[in-house]
This record gives C-alpha cells, sequence and structure tokens, in this order.
C-alpha cells in the first residue's frame, strides 16, 4: 500500500533541530518511501526566540531536499511548510509571507505550549479561521487541554479546525494513555491528518508504515486510507 501523506517532518536539513544533514534527511526519505509515504511535508519549527532560521535558508534548504527526493523517488514529492508555534502575531507574519503555509494552501500546521489552556488553544485557532487560515492542530494529544477533554476536541473540529496526530503517538511508543486517546479520538471520527514529526534516524524516527498497519486493524482498511490518503488529498489539494 503506497500514496500516503506525512503532513509534518523536520527534514531539512540544518534549520531547526531535525536532520542534521542531507544524509540524514536521505535515509528518513528511504525509510518514508519503505513505508508507502509518497507526499512529504517538511516542517521546519517557527518559534519565536527559538527557532527562527530565516525564510531564504529553509526555503534553500527545501530546493535541496526537493531535487535530492526526486532523484532518489521520481514520485516522491515534498512540499514546504512550517510547524508555526501559535502567538498574538501569526496572521501578521502569514499574511506578510514570513513563514509559508502548507504547501501554498491556507492551512497552517499550529503547535502549542504543552501547558496552554484549552481557551487559549481556541482563540488562536478562531483568529486563524477569521482571517481565511485554517487551522491544523499539530500533535493535537500532547496537550492535556486537548487530551483530558474530548468535549472539547468535538468543539474544535466542530469550529472547522483540522487535528493531526502524531504517528508514534498513535501506535503507542509514546505510552498507552496518549495510544487510548488517539484511538478515542478515531473512533468518534476526530482526527483528520497523521504526521510522523520525525526529527532524525536514531530517537525520532518516522514510523507512518507501522502506523498505517495498525490504524488497518483496529478501524478498517476504508478508515486507514481515509486518514493517510483520501483526507489530506482533499484538504490540500482538492477544491483549490
Ligand atoms: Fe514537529
Amino acid at each position: 500500500m503506497s500514496g500516503f501523506y506525512d503532513v509534518h517532518t523536520h527534514i531539512l536539513p540544518q534549520v531547526d533541530d531535525g536532520a542534521k544533514d542531507m544524509e540524514e534527511t536521505v535515509k528518513i526519505l528511504e525509510k518514508e518511501y519503505q513505508d508507502g509515504v509518497r507526499t512529504i511535508f517538511a516542517t521546519p519549527h517557527y518559534r519565536k526566540n527559538m527557532f527562527e532560521s530565516s525564510l531564504e535558508k529553509i526555503q534553500q534548504q527545501y530546493e535541496l531536499v526537493k531535487a535530492e527526493a526526486s532523484r532518489i523517488y521520481p514520485d516522491l514529492r515534498v512540499l514546504l511548510g512550517c510547524e508555526y508555534h501559535a502567538n498574538m502575531d501569526m496572521v501578521d507574519m502569514l499574511d506578510k509571507g514570513g513563514r509559508p503555509t502548507m504547501g501554498g494552501t491556507r492551512c497552517v500546521l499550529s503547535e502549542f505550549s504543552e501547558r496552554s489552556d484549552f481557551r487559549k488553544i481556541q482563540e488562536r485557532c478562531y483568529t486563524l479561521l477569521t482571517h481565511g487560515y485554517e487551522p491544523i492542530i499539530a500533535h493535537a494529544e500532547r496537550y492535556p487541554a486537548i487530551s483530558k477533554n474530548m468535549d472539547g476536541l468535538e468543539q474544535l473540529v466542530e469550529m472547522g479546525v483540522y487535528i493531526q496526530m502524531n504517528a508514534d503517538s498513535i501506535i503507542g511508543a509514546e505510552g498507552f494513555t496518549m495510544k487510548r486517546f488517539c484511538k478515542k479520538a478515531m473512533k468518534r471520527n476526530l482526527l483528520h491528518l497523521i504526521g510522523s514529526d520525525a526529527h532524525n534516524m536514531k530517537d525520532r524516527s518516522p514510523s507512518m508504515g507501522k502506523c498505517a498497519a495498525y490504524i488497518e486493524k483496529v478501524m478498517g482498511k476504508e478508515y486507514m486510507e481515509k486518514i493517510l490518503i483520501n483526507n489530506p488529498r482533499e484538504i490540500f489539494e482538492e477544491d483549490r
């Protein structure tokens, strides 16, 4: 099975805490391809005072990775995005083109602090929505304000927010509590997208193949294809 989308990765070398060089990037790409992934979003961190590589450098590294990917695997696409640590100025920054959206769409992969309360997450998403952006909450399972609040998760989805969870959390590599929450969210149809959040090949390597197999086992093949292929295709490509 192939054609999967991985919507959250740190594969661009030397722009954040992801891949350290092109050699490591290539190893990640190889693993992704073997796992059936054919579209990868490179989503380097943007966080004020912490991850602020210049846009120029990011674009330059992206072009190199894109060229390398298509040299090794002509049918592997790499698109540029950003994991944006949500702040008050994000709409201004996005409007100015200071950071890329997801593949040039209106979608913004938005990260929060683990201690963010629910209202703050909701407000930031609301601000994005009212300015014509489509927030995707990055690894939504990580925030207690969401993982201990299934009704809140439902409210966010009803607002029009997309929910991304990490492959490792879904398969249980981040502990049983997270695994159980992810499963519950899937059963209640509150998950839209999956990312590996891969940073390297050592302790944060991509596990999309394992995740696809697990989802197929617990949710069925149709659901697995919906989450890993059809949803991202609709969200990022159709009607645009
Ligand atoms: Fe990330």
